[in-house]
């Protein structure tokens, strides 16, 4: 296996800490900023909705880093080798080698993306009445496990939702509490114990390997299970070296392999993990693997190529090793880190420590004046979007459900994501981020709240349409033209 190379830092001079890119941009796409004219209307006709916007009108999208991380020359370049058939595609063999490598799990099932493998996981583990504990749910992975009649139980520890904090690892599960709901619920009505590395909705936030041992332990008492997401392991495996003091020597390889072999089943999103599209299931235990392998033909495609294109299976078999690159892995939490503190400096609510994926504001405290009925998380979504150009994503309310009786169920927080894609911005977009975030919440009175005018009854945030509850986005054009004048 690779080893990752042992690496200092770059000190500057002048005695600045900024994160230094250690890549060279070699292809490049065009960005336009529209006038805020037509931002305004470009988010009126999105429903107020960042997820319905078109990259015509979007200058950073912020959105997501699933299936936007900048890929590898390497990556492609193999993506040239495919071998494409339908079956004993030899471009899947190399993809088991690269599991094998960086997972150390034998036995692979490729699903087209993570969402699929949740779909198999909880058909083939969840039924009416199970009880799955897990650090934090996902969206996607909390919609499987309800379709399927269970319930989903999050055990972080009241440090997960503290602002700011100095907590190295705030995805951590409680331990104590695990174990008492395993005696609570019954174990046989808990099918597995899941754990997702660098927690998405709480702000990207890592376990540590510590924590992730105790639940081994737990789960070895009970005879559970344990699935681990890796769909951001690369991050957490990252923030273990950087924040673990028993792991500070160790490579990122050493450490991947390590919360692997913590873990029967590890699924992921290839178009997180490994800069690519794709995802996959894999494990060690026959038993488990003949359980879910008859899935996937099912609801994929073969066991070689599982609904993915064979070029983006090389890509994946590329971006998988790629993960045991420090410079890779801590490219996006570094950026993150830098906004995060200088966001901070201008006293606005963000998430600390900066962790995976995005920079996250925490928008009840940008914007107090917003109820959380009236999701001041997609309103400052909206709000930032329409001064900016940048598209973020609300991971709040909007992004909850509702109870049976029609309520909201109201999100523990409520946050604008701002993603950062793996080696995708520079730092000069980074700070036209934090210069727009200061002027926004120099101004943020003027925002006001959303409400829906269409909800679809799952996954809504994807596609609901909303509306502003006054016509604030006017006043906040105007002020912001008021301010720059002619500037874009
Ligand atoms: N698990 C985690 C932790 C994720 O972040 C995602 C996707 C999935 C599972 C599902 O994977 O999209 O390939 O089906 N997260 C994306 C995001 C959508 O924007 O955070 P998928």
């Amino acid at each position: 296996m690779e080893k990752t190379q042992k690496k200092g830092t770059v000190k500057f001079f002048s005695g600045k800490q900024i994160p230094l890119e250690m890549h060279k941009v070699r292809i490049v796409q065009s960005l336009k900023l529209v006038p805020i004219e037509r931002r305004k209307e470009a988010i009126a006709e999105a429903g107020y909705n960042s997820f319905l916007l078109g990259t015509k009108d979007i200058f950073l999208d912020m959105l997501t880093d699933s299936g936007t991380n900048a890929m590898s020359d390497e990556q492609l370049s193999k993506m040239m080798v495919a071998d494409d058939a339908y079956a004993g595609s030899q471009s899947f063999v190399r993809f088991e080698k690269a599991v094998l490598d960086v997972f150390g799990k034998k036995l692979l099932l490729p699903v087209h993306q993570g969402r699929a493998a949740e779909n198999i996981i909880s058909q083939v583990f969840v039924k009416k009445g199970s009880v799955v504990p897990m650090n934090y749910h996902f969206t996607t992975t909390l919609a499987h496990i309800q379709l399927n009649g269970g319930k989903v139980v999050e055990l972080y520890t009241p440090e997960a939702m503290k602002i700011k904090s100095t907590n190295p690892f705030k995805g951590n599960i409680d331990i104590n509490r695990l174990e008492e709901l395993i005696k609570k619920e019954g174990p046989e009505n808990v099918p597995f114990i899941r754990m997702e590395a660098s927690t998405n909705l709480i702000g990207g936030q890592p376990f540590s390997m510590k924590n992730f041992m105790d639940v081994r332990k737990v789960a070895d008492k009970y005879k559970k299970i344990i699935v681990l997401d890796a769909s951001l392991i690369g991050e957490n495996a990252y923030f273990i070296k950087k924040r673990e003091p028993e792991y500070f020597e160790k490579s990122i390889g050493f450490i991947l392999n390590k919360m692997s072999e913590l873990s029967d089943i590890v699924y992921f999103s290839g178009r997180k993990v490994s800069s690519s599209r794709g995802g996959a299931i894999c494990t060690n235990n026959k038993d488990l693997y003949n359980k879910m392998k008859d899935l996937v033909p099912l609801y994929e495609g073969f066991l070689t190529y599982g609904g993915i294109s064979i070029r983006e299976i090389e890509a994946m078999a590329v971006g998988l090793y790629e993960t045991l690159e420090e410079d890779v892995v801590g490219q996006s939490p570094s950026f993150i880190n830098y906004a995060a503190n200088e966001l901070d400096k201008l006293g606005i609510p963000v998430i600390l420590p900066g962790g995976a994926l995005g920079c996250h504001i925490e928008a009840q405290g940008f914007l107090p004046q917003v109820p959380q009925k009236e999701y001041p998380a997609g309103a400052l979504v909206a709000a930032f979007y329409l001064i900016s150009g940048c598209r973020g994503m609300e991971r709040g309310t909007i992004s909850s459900i509702r109870d049976e009786n029609g309520n909201d169920i109201l999100a523990d927080l409520e946050l604008m994501r701002l993603a950062f894609p793996r080696r995708v911005f520079t730092l000069s977009q980074v700070e036209y981020l934090i210069d727009r975030l200061n002027w926004l919440y120099q101004n943020r009175n003027l925002v006001g709240g959303l409400r829906f005018v269409e909800e679809p009854p799952v996954l809504r945030f994807f596609t609901g349409r909303l509306e502003p509850v006054s016509n604030w986005p006017e006043k906040l054009m105007a002020k912001f033209r008021a301010d720059f004048g002619d500037s874009l």
